[in-house]
């Protein structure tokens, strides 16, 4: 079997185009731009990277974005104060701070900071809850982001059993919430699973969110599971000149698109989702503060 490739770079331009209608729409209509404020402290490259791409994105949809770069050494009353300036900000719908933070912050203690309402990342201790327990909250974007590609490919999620490979708090643990709200049998696997193999190999659909290289080898897939890919991991790729690099995902593509029925690549397939997914929590977050 060769996988059908899922195009969330496609996908993601359509969400996009539709965020944008809506912002003209809330323009035109209640004279209200939505904004998203995005605070990042320290110089981190690849953060660097997305702060950059999430600011152009919010300029391209019509919404007002707001840029804060701190210094590496922002001591925790001065992030505090600023986060507190933005929640009172009638102009910021949506607050967003840019993980990881440096050591000597507190990362809980800041997103627990943030407005509830404003945290369109959906990290604060508040969304959680209200995810967890089915109530209306921020949901965070990743996970959005892979369950709208999955609604997409696969229609009804209703009884389908969902392996998601990862625990975390940004992506795990929200993305099988989501899919236990929608129904499916949910297994969340991690590095202390036992025969993760047999685990997978159950799976009507995988999610891999562990952050290691090519980990998921294509004979672990049940033939024709539909597999989301949220691995970024950069390799060296020497093959394409020195000090090159390559973006490959926690699945090793090659061989599970022999056995997928689908397959997020890398890049290409979540990664462009979870910024259009921002975006959209940015506008849900604006209609929520007016009415
Ligand atoms: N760092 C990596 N992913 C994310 C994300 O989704 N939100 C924030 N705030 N920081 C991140």
């Amino acid at each position: 079997m060769t996988a059908q490739i899922i195009d969330g770079k496609a996908f993601s331009a359509k969400v996009r185009g539709q965020v944008a209608e809506h912002v003209t729409r809330l323009k035109a209509d209640h004279g209200l731009t939505p904004g998203l404020a995005v605070v990042l402290v320290g110089e981190d490259p690849a953060s660097q990277v997305y702060v950059r791409s999430k600011g152009k994105q919010t300029i391209e949809a019509g919404m007002a974005s707001f840029e804060h770069k701190l210094d590496a050494s922002t001591s925790e009353a001065d992030l505090l104060a600023l986060i507190d300036q933005l929640n009172t900000d009638p102009a910021v719908h949506g607050i967003l701070v840019q993980l990881p933070l440096p050591d000597h912050l507190d990362e809980a203690l800041v997103i627990n900071s943030i407005a509830p309402e404003k945290d369109v990342d959906g990290f604060h201790i508040s969304n959680v809850g209200l995810l967890a327990t089915g109530q209306k909250s921020m949901v965070p974007c990743t996970p959005l982001g892979c369950l709208m590609l999955l609604r997409d490919q696969l229609g009804n999620l209703s009884g389908l059993n969902a392996v998601v490979i990862g625990r975390s708090n940004i992506v795990g643990k929200p993305m099988a919430q989501l899919l236990l709200r929608d129904s499916c049998t949910v297994t969340i696997a991690h590095s202390r699973t036992k025969d993760l193999a047999a685990v997978v190999r159950g799976a009507d659909i995988v999610v891999a969110a562990v952050g290691r290289p090519e980990f998921v080898p294509g004979d672990w897939l049940k033939p024709g599971a539909t597999v989301i890919d949220v691995g970024i991991n950069r390799l060296d790729a020497p093959e394409k000149g020195e000090g090159k690099t390559r973006l490959v995902g926690d699945v090793d593509f090659a061989s599970a698109s022999e056995v997928a029925g689908a397959i997020t690549p890398v890049p290409g397939g979540v990664g462009p989702m979870t910024i259009a997914c921002l975006l959209a929590n940015t506008v849900t977050a604006c209609c929520r503060a007016n009415g």
